[in-house]
Protein backbone atom coordinates (compact mmCIF):
# COMPACT_ATOMS: atom_id res chain seq x y z
CA UNK A 1 0.00 0.00 0.00
CA UNK A 2 1.26 3.45 -1.16
CA UNK A 3 1.09 5.86 1.96
CA UNK A 4 2.99 8.72 0.47
CA UNK A 5 1.59 11.91 0.48
CA UNK A 6 1.83 13.54 -3.17
CA UNK A 7 3.83 16.76 -3.79
CA UNK A 8 3.17 19.07 -6.30
CA UNK A 9 5.63 21.82 -6.81
CA UNK A 10 6.16 24.80 -9.16
CA UNK A 11 9.41 26.06 -9.87
CA UNK A 12 8.99 29.83 -11.33
CA UNK A 13 12.88 29.38 -12.33
CA UNK A 14 13.79 33.38 -13.12
CA UNK A 15 10.45 34.05 -13.97
CA UNK A 16 7.77 36.36 -13.90
CA UNK A 17 9.68 39.57 -14.00
CA UNK A 18 7.93 42.27 -12.06
CA UNK A 19 7.00 41.46 -8.23
CA UNK A 20 3.12 42.90 -9.65
CA UNK A 21 3.40 40.33 -12.19
CA UNK A 22 4.42 37.44 -9.16
CA UNK A 23 1.74 38.24 -6.65
CA UNK A 24 -0.87 38.22 -9.72
CA UNK A 25 -0.29 34.59 -11.02
CA UNK A 26 -0.15 33.97 -7.34
CA UNK A 27 -3.78 35.34 -6.57
CA UNK A 28 -4.73 33.92 -9.88
CA UNK A 29 -3.79 30.62 -8.69
CA UNK A 30 -5.57 30.72 -5.65
CA UNK A 31 -8.30 32.11 -6.67
CA UNK A 32 -9.14 29.32 -9.45
CA UNK A 33 -8.17 26.53 -6.45
CA UNK A 34 -10.84 28.00 -4.57
CA UNK A 35 -13.43 27.78 -7.72
CA UNK A 36 -12.46 24.11 -7.94
CA UNK A 37 -14.37 21.33 -6.17
CA UNK A 38 -12.74 18.33 -3.85
CA UNK A 39 -9.56 20.31 -4.72
CA UNK A 40 -7.02 19.14 -2.03
CA UNK A 41 -4.31 21.82 -2.14
CA UNK A 42 -6.73 23.77 -0.19
CA UNK A 43 -6.50 22.02 3.15
CA UNK A 44 -3.63 20.13 4.70
CA UNK A 45 -5.91 17.30 5.76
CA UNK A 46 -4.65 13.57 5.54
CA UNK A 47 -5.02 12.28 2.41
CA UNK A 48 -4.52 15.76 -0.03
CA UNK A 49 -1.97 16.64 -2.36
CA UNK A 50 1.15 19.19 -1.06
CA UNK A 51 1.46 21.98 -2.39
CA UNK A 52 4.76 23.97 -2.76
CA UNK A 53 5.64 27.60 -4.83
CA UNK A 54 9.16 28.05 -5.04
CA UNK A 55 9.25 32.42 -6.97
CA UNK A 56 12.44 34.14 -7.43
CA UNK A 57 13.65 35.48 -3.89
CA UNK A 58 12.34 39.08 -4.01
CA UNK A 59 8.80 37.50 -4.22
CA UNK A 60 9.16 34.81 -1.62
CA UNK A 61 7.19 36.53 1.36
CA UNK A 62 4.74 38.25 -0.07
CA UNK A 63 3.71 35.25 -2.29
CA UNK A 64 3.88 33.26 0.93
CA UNK A 65 1.27 35.63 2.34
CA UNK A 66 -1.44 35.15 -0.19
CA UNK A 67 -0.78 31.53 -0.30
CA UNK A 68 -0.19 30.10 2.81
CA UNK A 69 -4.29 30.76 3.37
CA UNK A 70 -5.07 28.11 1.01
CA UNK A 71 -2.65 25.53 2.68
CA UNK A 72 0.15 26.14 -0.05
CA UNK A 73 3.88 26.47 1.13
CA UNK A 74 6.87 28.78 -0.34
CA UNK A 75 10.26 27.37 -0.91
CA UNK A 76 13.90 29.08 -2.72
CA UNK A 77 15.22 27.88 -5.75
CA UNK A 78 18.49 27.29 -4.15
CA UNK A 79 20.87 28.75 -1.46
CA UNK A 80 24.56 28.83 -0.47
CA UNK A 81 26.18 26.09 1.61
CA UNK A 82 27.80 28.69 3.84
CA UNK A 83 26.15 30.35 7.14
CA UNK A 84 26.91 34.12 6.25
CA UNK A 85 29.82 36.29 5.39
CA UNK A 86 31.54 37.77 2.29
CA UNK A 87 29.57 36.06 -0.23
CA UNK A 88 28.46 38.69 -2.36
CA UNK A 89 25.31 37.72 -4.28
CA UNK A 90 24.59 34.74 -2.31
CA UNK A 91 21.58 33.90 0.09
CA UNK A 92 21.63 31.88 3.24
CA UNK A 93 19.51 28.84 4.24
CA UNK A 94 18.89 30.67 7.68
CA UNK A 95 17.52 33.63 5.52
CA UNK A 96 14.88 31.66 3.68
CA UNK A 97 14.32 29.77 6.67
CA UNK A 98 13.62 33.62 8.49
CA UNK A 99 11.30 34.63 5.89
CA UNK A 100 8.99 31.15 5.90
CA UNK A 101 10.41 28.63 3.66
CA UNK A 102 10.09 25.57 4.14
CA UNK A 103 11.37 23.72 1.05
CA UNK A 104 14.63 24.50 -1.01
CA UNK A 105 15.40 22.74 -4.22
CA UNK A 106 19.43 21.53 -4.46
CA UNK A 107 20.69 20.51 -7.45
CA UNK A 108 18.62 21.94 -10.09
CA UNK A 109 19.91 20.99 -13.24
CA UNK A 110 20.28 24.18 -14.30
CA UNK A 111 22.21 25.25 -11.27
CA UNK A 112 24.56 22.27 -12.27
CA UNK A 113 25.43 23.04 -15.57
CA UNK A 114 24.76 27.54 -15.93
CA UNK A 115 25.94 27.54 -11.87
CA UNK A 116 28.69 24.81 -12.05
CA UNK A 117 26.66 23.14 -8.74
CA UNK A 118 29.06 20.18 -8.25
CA UNK A 119 27.90 17.23 -6.30
CA UNK A 120 30.03 18.20 -3.18
CA UNK A 121 28.19 21.28 -3.27
CA UNK A 122 25.13 19.74 -3.93
CA UNK A 123 25.64 17.60 -0.85
CA UNK A 124 26.81 20.74 1.81
CA UNK A 125 23.81 22.50 0.39
CA UNK A 126 21.26 19.63 0.94
CA UNK A 127 22.83 19.20 4.58
CA UNK A 128 22.92 22.88 5.74
CA UNK A 129 18.93 22.93 4.29
CA UNK A 130 18.14 19.84 7.13
CA UNK A 131 20.21 22.00 9.69
CA UNK A 132 18.47 24.43 9.58
CA UNK A 133 14.76 22.65 9.40
CA UNK A 134 14.07 22.37 6.11
CA UNK A 135 12.82 20.09 3.34
CA UNK A 136 15.58 19.77 0.36
CA UNK A 137 14.36 18.64 -2.69
CA UNK A 138 17.03 16.96 -4.80
CA UNK A 139 17.10 17.15 -8.14
CA UNK A 140 19.06 14.13 -10.05
CA UNK A 141 18.14 13.29 -13.54
CA UNK A 142 20.56 12.09 -16.74
CA UNK A 143 21.67 15.01 -19.71
CA UNK A 144 20.72 13.89 -23.65
CA UNK A 145 24.09 12.57 -24.09
CA UNK A 146 23.80 10.02 -21.03
CA UNK A 147 20.66 9.08 -22.13
CA UNK A 148 21.47 8.48 -25.52
CA UNK A 149 24.27 6.31 -23.65
CA UNK A 150 21.57 4.29 -21.84
CA UNK A 151 23.68 5.47 -18.41
CA UNK A 152 20.06 7.06 -17.38
CA UNK A 153 20.49 4.26 -13.88
CA UNK A 154 24.33 5.03 -13.23
CA UNK A 155 24.38 8.83 -13.54
CA UNK A 156 20.95 8.62 -11.06
CA UNK A 157 22.82 6.24 -8.45
CA UNK A 158 25.60 8.52 -8.18
CA UNK A 159 24.08 11.61 -8.16
CA UNK A 160 21.69 9.71 -4.75
CA UNK A 161 25.24 8.80 -3.45
CA UNK A 162 26.76 11.71 -3.80
CA UNK A 163 24.47 14.13 -3.09
CA UNK A 164 22.78 12.14 -0.10
CA UNK A 165 26.17 11.01 1.42
CA UNK A 166 26.27 11.78 5.34
CA UNK A 167 22.66 11.87 5.33
CA UNK A 168 21.43 10.14 7.99
CA UNK A 169 17.67 7.70 8.12
CA UNK A 170 16.25 10.19 10.63
CA UNK A 171 16.74 13.32 8.29
CA UNK A 172 15.63 11.02 4.94
CA UNK A 173 11.92 11.97 6.61
CA UNK A 174 12.46 15.01 5.11
CA UNK A 175 13.97 14.54 1.79
CA UNK A 176 12.03 14.44 -1.44
CA UNK A 177 13.70 13.77 -4.82
CA UNK A 178 13.21 14.86 -8.00
CA UNK A 179 13.81 12.75 -11.31
CA UNK A 180 14.31 15.49 -14.16
CA UNK A 181 15.70 14.00 -17.44
CA UNK A 182 17.51 17.27 -18.26
CA UNK A 183 16.30 16.44 -21.79
CA UNK A 184 12.88 16.99 -21.11
CA UNK A 185 13.22 20.25 -18.97
CA UNK A 186 11.35 23.27 -20.64
CA UNK A 187 11.81 21.16 -24.40
CA UNK A 188 8.29 19.46 -24.61
CA UNK A 189 9.83 16.05 -24.29
CA UNK A 190 7.61 14.51 -21.49
CA UNK A 191 9.64 11.16 -20.71
CA UNK A 192 6.51 8.62 -21.11
CA UNK A 193 5.05 7.75 -17.49
CA UNK A 194 5.88 4.03 -17.65
CA UNK A 195 10.29 4.97 -18.30
CA UNK A 196 10.09 7.57 -15.50
CA UNK A 197 8.31 4.95 -13.36
CA UNK A 198 10.94 2.56 -14.18
CA UNK A 199 13.48 5.34 -12.86
CA UNK A 200 11.65 6.34 -10.31
CA UNK A 201 11.88 2.11 -8.80
CA UNK A 202 15.48 2.12 -9.88
CA UNK A 203 16.08 4.89 -7.32
CA UNK A 204 13.88 3.25 -4.52
CA UNK A 205 16.53 0.36 -5.24
CA UNK A 206 19.42 2.88 -4.90
CA UNK A 207 17.74 4.35 -1.64
CA UNK A 208 17.05 0.71 -0.59
CA UNK A 209 20.58 -0.16 -0.59
CA UNK A 210 22.27 2.80 1.08
CA UNK A 211 19.68 3.06 3.51
CA UNK A 212 16.58 0.16 3.94
CA UNK A 213 13.63 -0.78 2.26
CA UNK A 214 11.39 1.65 4.56
CA UNK A 215 13.71 4.72 3.21
CA UNK A 216 13.32 3.37 0.12
CA UNK A 217 9.34 3.12 0.09
CA UNK A 218 8.21 6.10 2.19
CA UNK A 219 10.02 8.59 -0.17
CA UNK A 220 8.77 10.64 -2.19
CA UNK A 221 10.02 10.75 -5.75
CA UNK A 222 8.77 13.48 -8.18
CA UNK A 223 9.12 13.84 -11.74
CA UNK A 224 9.83 16.81 -13.54
CA UNK A 225 10.14 17.78 -16.96
CA UNK A 226 7.36 19.49 -19.59
CA UNK A 227 4.44 17.93 -17.27
CA UNK A 228 1.59 20.00 -18.45
CA UNK A 229 -2.09 19.01 -17.81
CA UNK A 230 -2.03 16.93 -20.63
CA UNK A 231 0.46 14.67 -19.53
CA UNK A 232 0.08 14.94 -15.06
CA UNK A 233 -2.81 12.34 -14.79
CA UNK A 234 -0.70 9.50 -16.87
CA UNK A 235 1.96 10.31 -14.84
CA UNK A 236 0.20 10.35 -11.19
CA UNK A 237 -1.02 6.82 -12.15
CA UNK A 238 2.15 5.44 -12.13
CA UNK A 239 2.76 3.65 -8.69
CA UNK A 240 6.16 5.18 -8.35
CA UNK A 241 5.66 8.52 -8.83
CA UNK A 242 4.66 10.91 -5.73
CA UNK A 243 4.40 14.37 -7.22
CA UNK A 244 5.52 16.52 -9.86
CA UNK A 245 8.15 19.21 -9.82
CA UNK A 246 6.64 21.88 -13.06
CA UNK A 247 8.77 24.71 -14.37
CA UNK A 248 6.89 26.64 -17.66
CA UNK A 249 3.41 24.98 -16.40
CA UNK A 250 3.19 26.72 -13.06
CA UNK A 251 3.24 29.81 -14.49
CA UNK A 252 0.08 30.11 -16.06
CA UNK A 253 -2.21 29.69 -12.57
CA UNK A 254 -4.85 27.53 -14.77
CA UNK A 255 -2.84 24.84 -16.11
CA UNK A 256 -0.71 25.04 -12.36
CA UNK A 257 -4.16 24.42 -10.96
CA UNK A 258 -5.37 21.35 -13.19
CA UNK A 259 -1.87 19.81 -12.47
CA UNK A 260 -2.63 19.97 -8.77
CA UNK A 261 -6.01 18.23 -9.63
CA UNK A 262 -4.89 15.64 -11.17
CA UNK A 263 -7.03 12.51 -11.86
CA UNK A 264 -5.23 9.53 -11.69
O1 LIG B 1 12.20 22.26 -12.01
C1 LIG B 1 11.23 22.01 -12.97
C2 LIG B 1 11.77 21.93 -14.31
O2 LIG B 1 13.11 21.89 -14.47
C3 LIG B 1 10.92 21.43 -15.38
O3 LIG B 1 10.73 22.51 -16.22
O4 LIG B 1 9.55 23.84 -17.89
O5 LIG B 1 10.13 21.44 -18.35
O6 LIG B 1 8.36 21.98 -16.69
P1 LIG B 1 9.62 22.42 -17.37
Amino acid sequence: LNMRQPIMAGNWKMNPATEADALNLANGFCALLNEMADTCAMDDKEGCTEVVLFPPFPFISKVKDIVAKNGISVGAQQVYYEDKGAFTGSVAASMVKSVGCEYVLCGHSERRTLFSDSDVNINSKVKKVLEFGMKPILCIGETQEEYDLKITKEVCAMQVSKDLAGVSKQEMKNVVIAYEPVWAIGTGLVCDAESANEVHKYIRSVLSKMYDDEVAQSMRIQYGGSVTPDSVDGLMAMSDIDGCLVGGASLYADKFARIVNFQP
